[in-house]
């Protein structure tokens, strides 16, 4: 055997065997470049061709070229290999497992005093309440005047007032006004409206009493609306919001646009009546003021009050949430606690 097939046969083996060793696809490259590349050593050898006598040439440039081809076709299943095993590596690492449990998403809730504001909302439009949308911000006639608050009268500093840089103009301390509004846009025709939304009063803020607030309003007018449809009203309102069987009771109070007046107590849905920290061991929770529509707020509003008469009802809705899921301190509702928020 001449000495180049040898040679020859040494670099299959040579080469062979380094390509075994090359593990990844940057050491094929340079395996490549080390023997059958344009400086390689096959190659390099395939020039030595040349140089033999012409009738060895055609016997040696056969194996020369047969181990050349054999040589590419194990580049390539090597790399096709690595590669196969470079994807397996990448999929295991970035691969995502679909049977471990997912985290569950924060979903938001319905601020608790939306929640009793559809509430109540729900039970009066289900007894024939109408809603009706009122401003916030108003003038003092309609958050006064008109509701039979004489001028300077102390009535006024029961609902300290925030007021615009027009004396006149101020944003309402209750949702009474909005009376006026549905009265003058519906008489004489006999009305049912309710009246949700926000209320403003310069309060030193407590446990109790907050500067912004929500109420609800409800006012009916007929021809025959007496104290007992208030009071039936007011019982059947108890018993959907906090539980059948509820008890209510009347206190006399006072208010400029009602005659008479009186507050409305519920018996305390923690206790029973017992007496609890709820009720602070009254066994009553105080729910909203009440009374029949005075006769001088029927005639502002376009009533004749020999022919009509009405009741009228006013509640904080926090005040319902807070009895209802036992809150005892208002300030909670808008401190933005989520704690909170989403625990009642
Ligand atoms: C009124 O506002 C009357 N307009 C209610 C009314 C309407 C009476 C119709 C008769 C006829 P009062 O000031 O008591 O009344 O407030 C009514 C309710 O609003 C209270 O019972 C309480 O639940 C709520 N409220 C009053 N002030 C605050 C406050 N600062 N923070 C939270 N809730 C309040």
């Amino acid at each position: 055997m001449s000495s180049l097939l040898q040679e020859l046969e040494q670099l299959h083996r040579e080469a062979a065997a380094a390509l075994g060793q090359a593990s990844t696809t940057p050491e094929t490259e340079a395996w490549y470049a080390e023997y059958l590349g344009r400086k390689g050593k096959m190659t390099s050898v395939l020039r030595g061709l040349g140089q033999l006598p012409a009738g060895e040439r055609p016997p040696i440039g056969k194996t020369a070229n047969d181990i050349k081809v054999a040589l590419e076709l194990a580049l390539q299943e090597r790399q096709s290999a690595l590669a196969e095993s470079d994807m397996a590596r990448a999929l295991a690492a970035e691969g995502i497992d679909v049977t471990m449990p997912g985290r569950r998403p924060q979903i938001g809730s319905l601020h608790p005093t939306n929640q009793a504001m559809r509430e109540i909302v729900g039970i009066l439009v289900q007894m024939g309440f109408q809603v009706y949308d009122s401003p916030e911000v108003e003038t003092d006639d309609f958050n006064f005047g008109l509701l039979n608050f004489p001028p300077d009268h102390p009535a006024r500093e029961m609902q300290d007032t925030f007021f615009t840089t027009d004396k006149d103009v101020i944003l309402r301390t209750h949702t009474s006004p909005g009376q006026i509004h549905a009265m003058r846009q519906y008489a004489p025709e006999p009305i049912r409206v309710i009246l949700p939304g926000k209320c403003y009063r310069k309060e030193d803020v407590t446990a109790r009493a907050e500067m912004m607030f929500y109420q609800v309003e409800g006012l009916a007018i007929g021809r025959t609306i007496t104290f007992s449809d208030l009071k039936g009203t007011l019982l059947n309102f108890a018993n959907q919001m906090y539980g059948a069987g509820r008890q209510i009771r009347f206190r006399k109070s006072f208010f400029p646009f009602t005659e008479p007046s009186v507050e409305v107590d519920v018996d305390c849905v923690l206790c029973g009546g017992k007496g609890c920290r709820l009720c602070k061991y009254t066994g009553w929770l105080e729910i909203l003021g009440a009374g029949m529509v005075h006769p001088v707020v029927l005639k502002n509003g376009g009533y004749d009050p020999a022919v009509f008469s009405g009741f009228a009802f006013g509640m904080g809705i926090e005040r319902q949430a807070m009895n209802k899921y036992g809150v005892d301190d208002i300030r909670l509702f808008y401190a933005n606690d989520v704690r909170f928020l989403a625990r009642v």
